[in-house]
């Protein structure tokens, strides 16, 4: 069966969401883009096709009955309200990350989902980018043995994206700034990797460089897991330039006691116990941040979970435990000391 799709927010990620939708026509078709900016609608509408239409309206979307699922992309402080009310009307959702602007939203919002019995799914792409998905594997299969430490680090400057006085710059509008936008991502994917975050202590500072940011634009955090391990987290929305040669100014290093794993220079492992990587470290030839591709696997995961009623790699229940990271970053930065994790 073919699902027809809304889209709600027709900025960059609602693109990539179009995209990913138009790479799957075996399981869906976009039948409305909706965007509060009606030329931005009407051209993502007639870019995917002339059977595709455009709203500035969100809940007219939610009231078709035609409309199985939505894709929303919207700013942070939108997804809670738009969320609950695609949930109450009985869509599947795709949501961008951050879940929420705060935990209790995000844990009101799986509690919709349960009760709409829907697949709710939140964003979390570096899940689906081809290399996590290979590393995951050689981790699985005990490559490096078992990870003691972590470390992850993220370069942009916010105002090379965005223009100025976009929503990103504001904590009313995204709830937090490299903290819950982008590091995030990293947090989600250690979870993934590693295992559950159990303590933070964090430090935040607002640069000046992005004009009129009111929130944290660089970070450094220091992690402990449940396994034991421990990790370290540098992320700033400030770089002129990336201080490392990968390909997105992301850096990944898991520390295992048989070997370790790192991105510089693409991703290369060393091991003791494989000895197709036992003479030094080796190139693993993996694709490199293919982005596109990450969304377009997103999307496809999230449409398969439809179908099969599987749940998500990264259901919304699955993202409570995310999100509780970024509310417990936050404590610590507001408390001045270490903070515990709690998701329940
Ligand atoms: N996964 C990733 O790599 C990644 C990258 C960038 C952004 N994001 C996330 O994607 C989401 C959207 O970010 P973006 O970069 O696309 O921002 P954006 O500003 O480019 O797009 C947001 C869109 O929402 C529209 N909008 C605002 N209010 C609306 C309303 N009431 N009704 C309908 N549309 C409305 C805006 O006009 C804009 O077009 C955020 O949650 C962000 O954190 C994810």
């Amino acid at each position: 069966m073919i699902l027809e799709i809304g889209i709600i927010g027709c900025g960059l990620m609602g693109q990539q969401h179009a995209e990913g939708y138009r790479a799957a026509p075996d399981l869906a078709a976009v039948r409305v883009c909706c965007d509060d900016r009606a030329d931005s609608a009407r051209d993502l509408a007639q870019r995917l096709g002339s059977d595709v239409t455009a709203t500035t309206d969100w809940q007219a979307v939610l009231d078709d009955p035609a409309i199985a699922a939505v894709s929303i992309c919207v700013p942070h402080h939108l997804h809670a309200p738009v969320v609950q009310a695609a949930l109450d009307a009985g869509k599947h959702v795709l949501l961008e990350k951050p879940m929420a602007l705060n935990l209790a939203e995000a844990r009101t919002l799986v509690a919709a989902a349960e009760r709409a019995g829907k697949v709710f799914m939140v964003a979390q792409n570096q899940r689906f980018l081809p290399e996590h998905t290979h590393i995951k594997t050689l981790l699985d299969d005990g490559v490096i043995g078992s990870i003691f430490a972590a470390r992850v680090d993220g370069n942009q400057m916010l105002s090379r994206i965005y223009p100025p006085g976009h929503w990103l710059f504001s904590q009313a509008t995204a709830g937090g700034g490299v903290i819950r936008t982008t590091a995030i991502h990293k947090f989600d994917l250690l979870r993934y990797l590693v295992g559950e975050i159990r303590r933070v202590s964090a430090f935040m500072k607002i640069s000046g460089l992005n004009p009129g940011m009111d929130c944290d634009d660089v970070a450094a955090i220091s992690l402990e897991f449940d396994n034991g391990a421990i990790g370290e987290a540098f992320f700033t929305f400030a770089a002129h330039r990336v201080p490392i040669p990968t390909a997105t100014g992301e850096l990944t290093v898991l520390y295992g006691d048989q070997g370790m794993l790192h991105n510089v220079g693409g991703w290369q492992v060393y091991s003791q116990v494989d000895e197709r990587y036992s003479s030094g470290l080796t190139d693993l030839g993996l694709p490199n941040a293919d982005y596109a591709l990450s969304f377009r696997n997103e999307v496809r995961h999230f449409l398969e979970c439809i179908a099969t009623g599987r749940e998500p790699l990264s259901s919304g229940h699955d993202n409570l435990r995310t999100m509780a990271v970024i509310e417990a970053i936050y404590e610590s930065i507001e408390q001045g000391c270490a903070v515990a994790v709690e998701a329940e």
